[in-house]
């Protein structure tokens, strides 16, 4: 990051021009100009990362911690967002979020919405329970994600996944996991192997060196693509307007 491009606000706004000249698309101006403010704050970066365990200090926040650890090291600040214990209900399908960007239902999925666009990155992170998430964030993400349709607060915005499992399923528990990042423009990051640890107490966890090195490197990549995205903003590269979105359901 000492090495990006400094450039200033005169810069920006020629450069803003320029772009639009030869695109022959327009400005979006206030969108450029927001993005571009960002760049002059200085502020520090941070990730949340989500527990979607019901265990609040289990083998998935374990896996999680090793994870701000790293980002911390690297100048990145985290914090843990618990799904919880208390029930979390699965869409109802009704289309609220479509016009307010927020669920109907007022739980743990509106407390992430609130707080989500402060964030540069993201963990997503859940054990594995028959073979698959576990219930309660299967229904925090199919939530979170379609509310976040509306507003677009995560798109750009790098995304990790990962999971943990006494002995099987996990790479299931991924392929799940992963599709909602991959849906809302999120960048997804990669580590060394499957995002993944083994066992069923956190001093189990613990023990999986290879387990706790994929999680490191993990962080090691998110902070790399953090800081990348944030000198590519500083250099007058912004995450592209989306086109008006074209639905074609199967009937025509
Ligand atoms: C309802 C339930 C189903 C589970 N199913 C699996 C499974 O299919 N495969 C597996 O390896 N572990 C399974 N486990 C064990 C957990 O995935 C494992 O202990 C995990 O590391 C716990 O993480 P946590 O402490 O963050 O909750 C299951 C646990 C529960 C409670």
């Amino acid at each position: 990051m000492s090495e990006s491009k400094n450039i200033t606000r005169r810069d920006a706004i020629k450069y803003i021009g320029a772009t639009a000249i030869g695109t022959g698309l327009g400005l979006g101006s206030a969108a450029a100009l927001n993005n571009m403010n960002s760049a002059f704050t200085n502020r520090k970066m941070k990730v949340l990362l989500v527990n979607g365990s019901p265990n609040k200090e289990g083998c998935t926040f374990t896996a999680l911690s090793e994870i701000a650890t790293t980002l911390n090291f690297n100048g990145i600040e985290t914090e843990i967002f618990q799904v919880g214990k208390r029930p979390i209900s699965g869409c109802i399908a009704c289309g609220a979020c479509s016009s307010e960007g927020r669920c109907f239902i007022n739980d743990r999925v509106n407390e992430f919405l609130d707080i989500a666009g402060n964030y540069d990155g993201f963990v997503f992170g859940s054990p594995v329970h028959f073979a698959a998430m576990s219930g309660s964030m299967t229904s925090f993400m199919d939530r979170a994600f379609f509310c976040a349709r509306a507003s677009d607060i995560m798109a750009g915005r790098p995304a990790a996944t990962i999971a943990s499992c006494r002995r099987s399923g996990s790479t299931t528990t991924l392929d799940q996991l992963n599709k909602y990042p991959i849906h809302r423009g999120m960048p997804l990051v990669p580590s060394q192997y499957w995002p993944m640890v083994y066992g069923n107490r956190p001093e189990e966890v613990r023990q999986d060196s290879e387990g706790l090195q994929i999680m490191r490197t993990l962080a090691q990549n998110m902070a790399w693509m953090m800081q990348c995205i944030e000198a590519g903003r500083q250099a007058g590269i912004f995450y592209p307007e989306r086109e008006p979105r074209v639905a074609t359901n199967f009937i025509r």
